[in-house]
């Protein structure tokens, strides 16, 4: 896999669809009272990659065809996603997101929280507006599931013991199930017969497995100005990530105890840096490189077989995006 796939080589198919789905989320957040209109514009102000309604268009395209409801969906999602961020932002103590000031370190927590909420909110009303309840039934059950995998990932802070197979479940619930669903609706809403949706789903799972593998190693080896995020904050936060727990592997009693001590100790900010300048995490980044490039063989194998077009390879380019990305 070549290391200079470009977002645009992934979204160039779908691109003046994903424009019109940015002007539904930026209505969406349109603020009925003036109050809310410097935190609504602060959120509308974030553009991210829009990897989650790129899937959804693409599949979309390569099963059958766009239907107006796919714009929606791919709203629907991209709202659902931002909402999990400015969550995610407080919990980890992130001041920066989409090279902008995170929304909790402009505003503080308690508008943010709310604001979060108030976009899942204006999400599932938006949801309840399409013709059938797909979308709303799963996307309701997807956003219990993201919330579980965030609790649980709490609830295993500092946990050098935790094994790789919670943390795969948890990255599967707080990351993989909104790509899954976004394949899934893809598929659905152009009249793909049920097979078929429970094979895109598979494909936007395995691809969001990974695509949080590699999130995990930037968090570790990222270039904070190209990532255009906070990084070093799961170490910072005691959320041990595959390259972490693959690296403790190796460690004797004695070296396991200097890392839990550099886990708990100092400015959080500080302690990744601290770690780094003591051990060193090159064979755990190359053992998670290997473990997201194992679900990209899985999802691309779930496309095996369908029509060929150019939104099919362009769901391959995706996964190849997702392996090489540095942002
Ligand atoms: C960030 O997702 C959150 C994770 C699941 C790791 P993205 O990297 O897709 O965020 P944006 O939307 O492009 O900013
Ligand atoms: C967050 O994971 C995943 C969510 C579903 C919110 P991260 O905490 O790694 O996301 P970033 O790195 O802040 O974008
Ligand atoms: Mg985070
Ligand atoms: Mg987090
Ligand atoms: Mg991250």
């Amino acid at each position: 896999m070549g290391g200079s796939t470009a977002l645009e080589d992934v979204t160039a198919l779908v691109r003046a669809e994903l424009v019109q789905v940015n002007r539904l989320v930026e209505e969406a957040l349109m603020p009925e009272r003036s109050e809310l209109r410097a935190l609504l514009g602060h959120v509308s102000g974030f553009r991210g990659k829009q990897l989650r309604p790129a899937l959804c268009l693409l599949v979309g395209k390569a099963l059958g065809g766009l239907r107006p409801a796919h714009l929606k969906v791919g709203a629907i999602l991209e709202m659902i996603h931002s909402a999990t961020l400015i969550h995610d932002d407080i919990l980890d103590g992130a001041l920066v997101r989409r090279n902008l000031a995170s929304l909790h370190s402009v505003y503080g927590h308690e508008v943010s929280v709310l604001i979060g909420d108030y976009i899942y909110a204006r999400a599932f009303q938006m949801s309840v507006e399409l013709p059938d309840t797909r979308c709303s039934r799963l996307l309701a059950e997807i956003t219990r599931i993201v919330c579980q995998g965030e609790v649980t990932q709490i609830l295993h802070r500092y946990d050098l013991d935790m094994s790789e197979n919670l943390y795969l479940e948890v990255i599967g619930e707080k990351t993989a199930s909104l790509y899954g669903a976004a394949g899934e609706l893809g598929a659905a809403y152009a009249g793909g017969e049920e097979g078929l949706c429970s094979r895109m789903r598979d494909f936007g799972y395995q691809l969001g497995l990974a695509f949080q593998i590699i999130d995990d190693c930037l968090d570790v080896e990222g270039e904070e100005s190209i990532v255009g995020k906070s990084l070093g904050t799961d170490f910072g936060k005691g959320k041990l990530t595959l390259p972490f727990l693959y690296f403790l592997r190796s460690l004797s009693a004695a070296e396991r105890a200097e890392f839990d001590r550099i886990l708990r100790e100092g400015n959080p900010a500080e302690r990744q840096r601290v770690l780094m300048e003591r051990f060193d995490l090159s064979e755990g980044l190359a053992y998670a490189h290997r473990a997201a490039d194992a679900c990209l063989k899985r999802a691309l194998g779930r496309l095996e077989g369908l029509p060929p077009s150019e939104e099919l390879e362009a769901l391959r380019t995706m996964t190849d995006f997702v392996l090489n990305r540095r942002r």
